[in-house]
């Protein structure tokens, strides 16, 4: 989520008339966006503005930003510390980022946080401001923004604010225009997309669909008699989907007690969504999942984990792992190591519990757990995903996948590397690199733990061609 703010931010600058700089010696504006979900965010924050309090003393004219959740909740303090920054402002207005610098040009420093979205307002919703991507191919695209659930060790609810989902015709919309531009992957980005929707079907009114409700709720669900409260998230994956010329269609993420059989048909059955899902686990104890209010036990998480695989045919399962919650004995954590194995996951991100503040498990601090212990239950776990990973890639060898070009290894620049339907990296030898975006099909010959190698056996579709646009000039 916070990239996706970072690539408005460049693309709003960018439609103000502002370039890219090579470094911040030549830059006169530097945003930094920051993530208060990241550990350390706020250090790290003090670490690059005492850097560029040196560059501004020398080059007063630098303007400095500092954006995202963390300047939404520390605005205050961020002005007391570092009094050099000319703008703070957060995640509701990330829109307004030329417009705060102008200002700041001529009044001086402006702080402007806004609380919450506003539900007409379709600027609230991320994607639909100009982006300037790192790719030509592949775009992210918001369809619900905040979050109403309430795990116990998580800042997004306290930043983010409430759960609103962007009306289904407007997603529909972006997602063919994209196309139209040259895109053919599309990430649907949300805290808790199972619940996408929901909100939405409860602005319908009255018996009788009319257009209003069709753009808001999209078509099947409005026909339906009843019309009770209902999450649409599976009617958007086949909508998104079946967007002539899009190729693929990822998102992230599901809430496991959400995740319900219709979206893992809605996957099976629509050609174009890949066969991956991002399943958070956290914990595989139950009284560590309760503690953290995850809303599903260990079983429950399993069974939903295993009908997914039966319903969707050569499914990449990946998760977050958190160690070290308050109140994990060694018991617990067995339980996560079980759990994982059972799980056989593709990949992982693992996390050691760092408190962040204001939200609920930080104040139980007379049961955090020993940073060392925590430190050995994480590499422990690492252990066992590094082995699960590596049982999966193996399994690949032989395989001929269907891969997106994403450009020259970074290691090896005779290597290309391309990604699979099941999100894994495949790193191929070859004298003349295919286009960035172009299909290919690889044959995978080796298995890492981060990545997969293979041997090129055609291009099966070319790059898209980009829309070219065309400047407006008003006079
Ligand atoms: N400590 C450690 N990991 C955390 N995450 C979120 N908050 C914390 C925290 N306080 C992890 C969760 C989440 C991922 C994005 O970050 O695993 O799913
Ligand atoms: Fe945070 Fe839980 Fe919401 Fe995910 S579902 S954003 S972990 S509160």
């Amino acid at each position: 989520m916070n990239e996706h703010d970072s690539e408005r931010i460049a693309g709003l600058l960018d439609a103000d008339g502002l370039e890219a700089a090579e470094s911040i010696d030549d830059a006169d504006v530097v945003v930094l966006n920051t993530c208060c979900i990241r550990e350390n965010a706020d250090n790290k924050l003090y670490g690059h503005l005492g850097h560029l309090k040196s560059v501004k003393d020398r080059r007063p004219e630098l303007q400095i930003a500092i954006a995202g959740c963390l300047a939404q909740k520390d605005r205050d303090l961020i002005r007391e510390r570092a009094p050099q920054v000319d703008v703070v402002f957060g995640t509701h207005n990330v829109h307004r980022a030329a417009e705060l610098l102008q200002e700041a040009r001529t009044g001086g420093p402006v702080v402007e946080i806004l609380e919450g979205a506003v539900a007409e307002d379709a600027e609230a919703f991320p994607s639909a401001l100009p982006v300037r991507r790192e790719v030509a191919h592949a775009a992210w695209v918001t369809i619900q923004i905040g979050c109403d659930n309430n795990c116990a060790f998580c800042i997004v609810p306290a930043v983010r604010g409430a759960e609103m989902s962007r009306p289904f015709a407007d997603v529909v919309a972006e997602v063919t225009e994209l196309v139209a531009d040259g895109v053919t992957e599309v990430t649907l980005l949300g805290q808790n997309v199972n619940s996408y929707g929901r909100d939405l079907t409860t602005r319908l009114r009255g018996d009788v669909p009319v257009a209003a409700d069709r753009d808001l709720a999209g078509g099947r669900w409005v026909d339906d008699q009843r019309r009770r409260p209902r999450a649409l998230f599976a009617d958007l994956l086949r909508e998104v989907g079946a967007v002539p010329g899009l190729r693929r269609v990822r998102y992230t993420s599901p809430h496991p007690k959400d995740f319900r059989a219709d979206v893992a048909v809605a996957m099976a059955e629509t050609e174009t969504v890949c066969e991956h899902l991002h399943l958070p686990l956290q914990s595989g104890s139950d009284r560590i999942l309760a503690a953290m209010h995850r809303g599903y036990t260990a079983e429950r998480y399993l069974e939903r984990l295993a009908e997914a695989r039966t319903t969707i045919e050569d499914l990449a399962v990946t998760t977050d792992i958190i160690v070290g919650f308050p109140g994990e004995t060694d018991d617990d954590f067995e339980r996560t190591l079980e759990v994982a194995a059972e799980a056989g996951y593709d990949s992982a991100y693992t996390f050691i519990y760092s408190p962040r503040p204001g939200t609920e498990a930080a104040a139980r601090t007379d049961s955090f757990v020993d940073p060392d212990a925590a430190g050995d239950r994480y590499e422990r776990l690492r252990a066992v995903i590094d082995r699960s990973t590596r049982i999966r890639h193996e399994a690949r060898i032989g395989r001929v996948e269907t891969a997106t070009v994403e450009g020259p290894s970074r290691r090896d620049p005779a290597l290309f590397t391309a990604r699979t339907r099941q999100n894994k990296m495949i790193h191929v030898p070859s004298p003349e690199h295919p286009k960035v975006g172009s299909l290919v099909d690889v044959r995978v010959v080796r298995a890492g733990t981060h990545s997969l190698r293979g041997e090129l056996v055609e291009v099966v579709a070319d790059a898209p061609r980009r829309r070219r646009r065309i400047p407006v000039v008003a006079v």
